[in-house]
């Protein structure tokens, strides 16, 4: 049976993957996580956690002794445990590019002493910056914040690792992920659904026509996934994530507003005020590359996925 390490595997992400991985094959699972963001309760409450195929290890991926402890026996190794807001990567720097950059090399480093056969990396649109979509994998990238900048250093040492050392590594550009077990986080369709939830306003940063490409976490998963068992030509790739398709945040606010309404629930309108620096303002992406190298489909439309979000935070509301 082979083994997974996954690192982050407490997140909104990594918990989406556990749960894909569980039903989707019969690999071992190790996590490593130190819960500064995730919740154990994420993992443990999974419809389909099964706690003998899943092991916890609480640590900080920083700590080579931790993460020596947690890498072994294991086949492959996907790396998301990381400072993910771009904000704060905006007022601590060094913050996230001790976590992300150091933590990263600290993870390829372990990944190498195991032979570990394939490292997929969690990467960003992020590392790519403003671009004039769609976005692909040979423009070259411009980040505009520290939390672009350490995702692209993130993928900079993954090629070196495979460059200098023949480890085979992906770097998947992930576009706005979102979907279940993500209560934590402070992107747009989770805090817009939990301070609506709260009774609050929620707030639109500029004129609201700015785009995103909104993908959901299980197809992220199933991307994931792939990233590991696919025959990839080079030991080193960058794939693009997302869908494919824009929605302005506009446009997302009314979907959930017409969707919190159908269960009862009172939205009111939002409160719009200045942009924010550091974010891109259009960003949707080509796919190509997922398709051809990961036979990557995505499988929500964004009302299917809306309506599976919905569904978990008032599921989940006491989390
Ligand atoms: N959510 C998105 O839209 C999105 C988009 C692009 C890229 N990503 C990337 O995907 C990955 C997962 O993101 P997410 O949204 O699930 O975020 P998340 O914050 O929910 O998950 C990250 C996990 O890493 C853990 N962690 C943080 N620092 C750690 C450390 N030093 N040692 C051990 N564990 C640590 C946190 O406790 C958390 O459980 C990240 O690398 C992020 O940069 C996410």
């Amino acid at each position: 049976m082979k083994r997974v390490l996954v690192t982050g595997g407490c997140g909104f992400i990594g918990t989406n993957l556990i749960s894909y991985l569980l039903d989707h094959s019969n690999w071992g699972i190790n996590i490593i996580d130190d819960l500064s963001e995730g919740k154990l309760h994420y993992l443990t409450s999974l419809d389909n956690y099964i706690d003998d195929r899943v092991k916890f290890i609480e640590g900080d991926i920083r700590d080579e002794g931790i993460l020596e402890d947690a890498v072994d026996g294991c086949d492959y190794v996907v790396h998301l445990a990381a400072q993910t807001d771009v904000i704060s990567s905006i007022n601590d720097p060094f913050n996230d590019s001790d976590i992300n950059i150091m933590g990263t090399l600290n993870v390829l480093e372990a990944s190498l002493r195991n032979n570990i056969k394939r490292v997929s990396f969690a990467s960003s649109a992020a590392a790519v910056g403003e671009q004039e979509p769609p976005v692909d994998e040979n423009m070259i990238p411009r980040p505009l914040s520290p939390y672009g900048a350490s995702k692209l250093a993130g993928e900079a040492y993954c090629s070196s690792y495979s460059g200098s050392h023949g480890l085979s590594t992906v770097a998947l550009r992930f576009s706005n992920v979102y979907g279940p077990n993500s209560w934590h986080k402070g992107s747009a369709i989770s805090l817009f659904i939990k301070q609506i939830l709260d009774g609050k306003t929620p707030v639109i940063y500029g004129d609201g026509n700015q785009t995103r490409d909104f993908v959901h976490a299980d197809d992220i998963s199933m991307a994931i996934h792939s990233s590991l068992t696919r025959d990839i030509p080079s030991s080193f790739e960058v794939i693009q994530l997302g869908t494919g398709i824009e929605t302005s945040i506009n446009k997302l606010y009314e979907m959930i507003k017409t969707r919190l309404e159908g269960e009862g629930i009172d939205v009111p309108e939002p409160r719009y005020a200045p942009a924010r620096a550091g974010e891109i303002y259009t960003h949707y992406c080509d796919i190509d590359k997922a398709r051809g190298l990961l036979r990557y489909e995505p499988t929500f439309d964004m009302e299917k996925g809306i309506d599976s979000t919905i569904r978990w935070f008032i599921k989940h509301q006491l989390f």
